[in-house]
């Protein structure tokens, strides 16, 4: 009954007007300007938590919104740098040109490592569907430093060959993986996505891989802890990170006085809207509340 409640929910989600979703996005979304994300960086910073900062969006349709994106990208790396905040950048490949073409993809993402590197800063490549998964790799390779680390996913069968294919001081973050691939390509079975991530945490951390632990699952970021453990991984080789907004603070105590490193993936922009509707579906409370709010208000 509850299962069929939740999902008429979901049905009529996207019925519920901007300005009432805009609420509850303010809990996932770290606002529309650059000026505010990093309002929210500083807070967190404050926090002892480290960020990386996303600008929401993908699938860019012209060339010059993917310039202006990249500009963006750079804009902010001056930011972090002049407000001295701990905090690096995530970008999505096909919002900075996948879409048009492979080269004006690798020239933007390389204008903007050679940004990251001026500031001695940081830029991951997040990983997208599987359609993605071979240029950004490439991409990954062709600009390889310490300034650049990508995403691999615990789904893909793949990814135990491409995390064994990797340089030593690789920096990789880990993650279940959130596309809807085929099963020829992915595990479905969530058992299953679970015992690959841990197998493949352990293989990137004994090639000294730096490993970026990228999970909500409480069972799951304790296998991982005993693995560190039973491996003695120094703290410098590895850091637990979660989204913005997700419920996980006890969590995030208990590693943060146990000394660990913590980042927070904190999106911000104006393509709010979907992004969070996303979010607000995977959490049937604040789906429930959006619900109540909008039908009994
Ligand atoms: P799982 O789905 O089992 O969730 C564990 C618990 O957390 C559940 O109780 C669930 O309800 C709760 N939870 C999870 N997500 C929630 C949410 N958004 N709101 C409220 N509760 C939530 N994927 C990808 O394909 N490419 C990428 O580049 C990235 N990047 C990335 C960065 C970071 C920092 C994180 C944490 C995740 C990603 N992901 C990603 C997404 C990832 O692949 C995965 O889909 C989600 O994290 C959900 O899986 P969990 O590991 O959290 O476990």
């Amino acid at each position: 009954m509850f299962k069929i409640i939740n999902i008429i929910i979901i049905y009529l989600i996207p019925i519920v007007p901007k300005s009432i979703i805009k609420i509850f996005a303010n809990n996932y979304v770290a606002g529309t300007s650059i000026k505010e994300s990093l309002q929210i960086v500083n807070k967190l910073n404050n926090q002892n938590l480290s960020v990386t900062l996303d600008i929401l969006g993908e699938h860019t349709k012209s060339k010059s919104e993917c310039f202006e994106i990249t500009n963006n990208y750079k804009e902010i790396l001056k930011e972090i740098n002049n407000n001295n905040l701990d905090c690096n950048i995530s970008i999505k490949p096909s919002h900075i040109g996948t879409d048009i073409n492979s080269n004006l993809f690798k020239n933007n993402l390389q204008s903007i490592l050679d940004q990251a590197i001026k500031y001695d800063n940081f830029v991951r490549i997040d990983m997208e569907n599987s359609k993605l998964t071979d240029t950004s790799i490439s991409a990954y390779k062709s600009l390889k430093n310490n300034n650049i680390g990508i995403v691999f996913q615990a789904y893909l069968y793949r990814t135990e060959d491409d995390i064994n294919k990797l340089d030593v001081k690789s920096n990789i973050r880990l993650c279940k993986g959130i596309y809807n691939e085929s099963p020829q390509i992915a595990i479905k079975d969530p058992y299953k996505i679970n015992i690959n991530y841990l197998k493949l945490l352990k293989n990137a951390l004994s090639n000294n891989i730096y490993v970026g632990i990228a999970t909500h699952d409480k069972k799951l970021i304790k296998q991982s802890l005993a693995i560190i453990d039973e491996m003695k991984v120094d703290k410098n080789k590895f850091e637990f990170q979660m989204l913005y907004g997700v419920p996980m603070q006890s969590v995030i105590n208990d590693l943060l006085n146990k000394n660990y490193k913590v980042r927070i993936y904190v999106p911000f922009g104006i393509n709010w809207y979907d992004y969070s509707i996303r979010r607000i579906k995977e959490n049937p409370n604040i789906s429930r509340y959006v619900i109540k709010n909008f039908f009994l208000k």
